[in-house]
């Protein structure tokens, strides 16, 4: 897709401050540090609109990107992040709960995961969660360029199969480093959106 418009709209930390011009949804949940707002800089195509980090905790609100006066990307706070203090970790639960359960223009939810690593307790329970509340969920396998690609088949196997993934929802392998699965990812958000 041909990116004319980007525009970081809010981070919001309270519902009231959420947008309220009912654009289409698509919010990025995963673990701290797996690369969500890397993903959302590439699909973008604005190196360092999303702040990313090599420190884990980096994006703490719900960082709202408008793209082509048409869409949200919402980048939500990554999970299961040790230094957190717990009252912290309790509001971002709470946060991202509230949100998930009762906002009416999100489409979908894009579950990153490192394509390297089985899915943590953490990502378990965002998937069910997510099924729980019937929310259309895309699972991303990050990091790909961190793995040789004779091995992307074998690991996105053993992701599906401890998620308990549904044959209903979709998936895309994803580099932040080198653009793959950029194109795939905007002609489902665009399927989603025409739904
Ligand atoms: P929090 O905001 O803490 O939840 O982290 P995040 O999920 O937003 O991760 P972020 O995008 O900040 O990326 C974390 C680190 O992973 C950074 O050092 C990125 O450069 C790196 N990274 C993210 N995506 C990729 C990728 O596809 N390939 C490689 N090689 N590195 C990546
Ligand atoms: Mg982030």
């Amino acid at each position: 897709m041909k990116i004319t418009n980007v525009e970081f709209v809010i981070s919001a930390v309270r519902p009231d401050q959420y947008p309220v011009d009912d654009l289409p949804e698509f919010a990025l949940a995963g673990r701290s540090n797996v690369g969500k707002s890397s993903l959302i800089n590439k699909m973008i195509m604005r190196k360092g609109l999303a702040r990313t980090s090599a420190q884990p905790g980096k994006t703490q609100q719900l960082n709202y990107y408008r793209v082509n006066e048409r869409v949200y990307l919402v980048d939500f706070p990554g999970y299961g992040y040790a230094k957190v203090s717990k009252v912290q970790r309790a509001q971002f639960g709470t946060m991202i709960e509230t949100f998930l359960g009762d906002r009416d223009p999100l489409r979908m939810v894009l579950l990153i995961v490192d394509i390297r690593h089985s899915p943590s307790k953490d990502d378990i329970l965002m998937y069910d969660w997510l099924k729980h509340y019937e929310i259309p969920v895309c699972v991303v396998t990050t990091k790909a360029d961190k793995v040789p690609k004779s091995q992307w088949p074998k690991q996105v196997k053993m992701i599906k199969t401890e998620l308990g993934f549904h044959p209903e929802d979709r998936h895309v392998l994803f580099s932040s480093e080198t653009g793959l699965g950029r194109e795939e990812l905007w002609a489902i958000i665009d399927e989603v959106i025409a739904e």
